[in-house]
C-alpha cells in the first residue's frame, strides 16, 4: 500500500458515502447506514487497520486522508438527520392537523327528566316562598311511617296503604315509605335538635312505594311533595291560602282550588284539594290537614304552643296534568319520543 494509494481510497469512500446517506429516506435506514459506514466493519475502519505496514510518516500522512473521509462522512449523516428529522416532524403534524373550521352537525343532548323538571320547579316555587326542602329515607321503618303520624298497628287507616314490607328486622319492622309525610316527623326532630324548634317552613319532595296495580293515574313507584308549616297561631286560611297560591303559580291564575272535608289520621281537621282543570273538572290533587297534636308530639313540638298546617301532593300527577300526558305510565317508559317532547 502506497500513500497515494490510500488517498484514493480514502476520496472513493468518502464520495460513495455521502452519495448512500443523501440516497437515504428516513431517520432508521440512516442509523443502518451509519454503522455501514463508520462501524468496526465499515470499509473505513478495515482500510484505516491496514496502515500498520507503512513508515511513520506515511502511516500520518495516509491517516489524515481516513480521518478527514470520516469527518466528511459524520458531518454528512448530521446534515441528513436533521433534514430526515424535520420532514418526519412537518409530516406528522400534517397527519394530526385538526381542521377547526369544519362544521359539525348539531350534537343531540339530554335533558332532566320531567319528573325531575317539575320536582324542581315546585322547589322554586315554595323557595320563592320562604320555604326550605328537607328530605328524608325511602326505607323507612313502620314507627316513622305509621305510628309517629297516629297510625298505630292495626289501625283501619293502614288499609289506605298498599304497603311494600321488607324482609328486614322483625316481622313488620320496615316498609318502602308509602307516602312522603314521615318525613314531617324527621324534619320536625331534626329542627328541633338544630334550632331548637320551630318556626318550620319546608317541603319534603320524594319517591314513594305502593304495592298495587299501575294504571293510567297510578304509579307503583311514584313521587310525592309533601309540606309543613309550623309557627304560632296558623290557621286553615294558611294552609288554604298557600295551596292556592302554589297551584295559581304552577298552572296560572285562572286555575282554582277547592276543598273537600277529608280523613287522614294525622291531620285535624283534614281536607282532600282539588283544581279546576281547563276543561272545567274537578280533579283531585293532594291531601291536607292542620298537623295533629299527637304528630306534632310525636315530632318533639308542644301542640300547646305551636300549631301547623300541612299537605301532600303527587309530583308526577302535577306533571300529568300541566303536560297533559294521557297516561302517566309514560312517564316510565323511557320513549325518547315521548322524553324529548319537554
Ligand atoms: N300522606 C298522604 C298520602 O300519601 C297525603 C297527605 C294528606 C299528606 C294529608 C299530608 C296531609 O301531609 O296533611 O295519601
Amino acid at each position: 500500500m502506497t500513500v497515494e494509494a490510500t488517498q484514493i481510497a480514502a476520496t472513493r469512500i468518502a464520495q460513495a458515502g455521502v452519495e448512500a446517506v443523501d440516497a437515504v429516506a428516513t431517520l432508521a435506514e440512516l442509523t443502518a447506514l451509519e454503522t455501514t459506514l463508520l462501524g468496526k466493519k465499515s470499509e473505513l475502519s478495515m482500510a484505516r487497520r491496514s496502515l500498520g505496514s507503512l513508515e511513520p510518516d506515511q502511516r500520518r500522512e495516509a491517516g489524515a486522508a481516513f480521518n478527514a473521509t470520516r469527518e466528511a462522512l459524520g458531518a454528512a449523516i448530521e446534515a441528513r438527520r436533521s433534514e430526515l428529522a424535520a420532514a418526519e416532524h412537518r409530516a406528522s403534524m400534517e397527519a394530526e392537523a385538526l381542521d377547526l373550521t369544519r362544521f359539525i352537525g348539531p350534537v343531540n343532548r339530554g335533558h332532566v327528566h320531567p319528573v325531575t323538571a317539575t320536582r324542581e320547579r315546585l322547589e322554586d316555587i315554595f323557595i320563592g316562598l320562604g320555604f326550605e326542602v328537607a328530605e328524608g329515607p325511602d326505607l323507612e321503618t313502620d314507627w316513622f311511617n305509621f305510628g309517629a303520624l297516629n297510625i298505630p298497628p292495626h289501625h283501619p287507616a293502614r288499609g289506605m296503604h298498599d304497603t311494600f314490607h321488607l324482609d328486614l328486622g322483625g316481622p313488620g319492622d320496615y316498609v318502602l315509605r308509602t307516602h312522603t309525610s314521615p318525613v314531617q316527623i324527621r324534619h320536625m326532630r331534626a329542627v328541633t335538635a338544630e334550632r331548637g324548634g320551630p318556626p318550620i317552613y319546608a317541603i319534603m319532595p320524594g319517591r314513594v312505594y305502593r304495592n298495587e296495580r299501575t294504571d293510567a293515574t297510578h304509579l307503583a313507584a311514584l313521587h310525592q311533595l309533601e309540606g309543613l308549616v309550623i309557627d304560632r297561631d296558623i290557621t286553615l286560611g294558611h294552609l288554604a291560602g298557600t295551596i292556592d297560591t302554589f297551584i295559581k303559580t304552577y298552572f296560572g291564575t285562572e286555575f282554582e282550588t277547592r276543598f273537600r272535608p277529608s280523613y287522614f289520621p294525622f291531620t285535624e281537621p283534614s281536607a282532600e284539594v282539588d283544581m279546576r282543570t281547563a276543561g272545567g273538572d274537578w280533579l283531585e290533587i293532594g291531601g291536607c290537614g292542620m298537623v295533629h297534636p299527637t304528630v306534632l308530639r310525636n315530632g318533639g313540638i308542644d301542640p300547646e304552643m305551636w300549631s301547623g298546617f300541612a299537605f301532600g301532593f303527587g309530583i308526577d300527577r302535577l306533571a300529568k296534568m300541566r303536560h297533559d300526558v294521557p297516561d302517566i305510565r309514560e312517564f316510565v317508559a323511557n320513549d325518547v319520543r315521548f322524553l324529548s317532547q319537554f
